[in-house]
């Protein structure tokens, strides 16, 4: 089993495409969005569509998703729509998307983020809206890559938030130890992944409650320690890389030879960082896609 994990798009389509398409290339069977689709980026309503299209909303038809991915210059658009017709996804809410639909909520951010929101808002289609409003703040999946819930006699493996798993409405920043006991405090799940602050880490609890902070590219977990795992950010990565990234959790049967592991993918960062500056949003998110801050 291959699963693939992306979060922190920020409507930018460019970063979005080609991550798609290179968990593709690696084979995964599922994939799971830490949210923040919207904001900051110039195409979210393209963004969500393809990530409905994906995640079975029938509404979006083939055609729709042919003529977004012909925007991007993936060499292979057909083979990426292929792929996302028949690989499942599943989504959880952000903080951004929820001030995206959420008037006035945009105030408790930095002038360039609420300058985002409110431009994010007025481009959103009431479709996209209402989609993004019923997005979940937490989903916990089981071994077999479906929801754990009733029916599902697989048993329970992760839990997909977009900040923290203490308090997931609060978006706690998990920067500090503080921070990052809490989160561990509140699980009651082996692995935790998790997106929001765009930097990629994963933190391991040890069996004596120790907790380790790993920032490698790739780890071979254990079964008797905890981990919560910072996906990094595809459309905003904010750790001196401006490819995009992702990460992917295989395991075979029984939960053997694990394997948790970050990738970066390049994308055209000058094509996403023109459609900001046409769309009038702040020259800054521009200049900070070309340098990964
Ligand atoms: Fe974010």
């Amino acid at each position: 089993m291959l699963l693939g994990f992306y979060s922190d798009i920020h409507g930018n389509l460019d970063a979005l495409v080609f991550t798609l398409d290179g968990l593709r290339a690696l084979g995964v069977d599922y994939l799971f969005c830490g949210g923040d689709v919207a904001g900051y980026g110039a195409r979210p309503n393209e963004c969500l569509e393809l990530i409905r299209f994906a995640q079975g909303d029938e509404r979006i038809e083939r055609a729709r998703v042919d003529e977004i991915l012909a925007e991007t210059s993936l060499a292979d658009p057909g083979t990426l729509a292929d792929f996302l017709a028949v690989t499942p996804n599943r989504t959880v809410k952000g903080n951004h998307d929820h001030a995206a639909v959420t008037p006035g909520a945009e105030l408790i951010f930095n002038s360039f983020a609420a300058r985002a929101i409110i431009w994010t808002r007025r481009e959103l289609t009431d479709e996209n809206i209402g989609w993004l409003e019923e997005l979940p703040l937490s989903l916990d999946i089981a071994e077999n890559g479906l929801p754990a819930e009733r029916g599902n006699d697989s048993p329970l493996l992760f839990r997909l938030v977009h900040a923290s798993p203490h308090e997931p409405e609060r978006w706690h920043y998990l920067l500090n130890r503080q921070e990052i006991k809490r989160a561990f405090n509140s699980l009651d799940v082996p692995f935790c992944f998790i997106g929001h602050t765009h930097q990629p880490v994963f933190f391991e609890q040890h069996e004596d409650g120790y907790i380790e902070v790993i920032t490698d590219s790739d780890i071979v977990p254990s079964l008797f320690r905890r981990y919560i795992i910072n996906v990094g950010s595809t459309g905003q990565p904010r750790d001196n890389d401006p490819r995009a990234c992702a990460a992917t959790f295989g395991y075979g049967d029984s939960l053997r030879k694990m394997k948790i592991r970050l990738h970066r993918f390049l994308y055209d960062n000058e094509l996403a960082a023109e459609r900001i500056l046409k769309a009038n949003l702040p020259p800054e998110l521009a200049g900070r896609l070309l340098r990964g801050v």
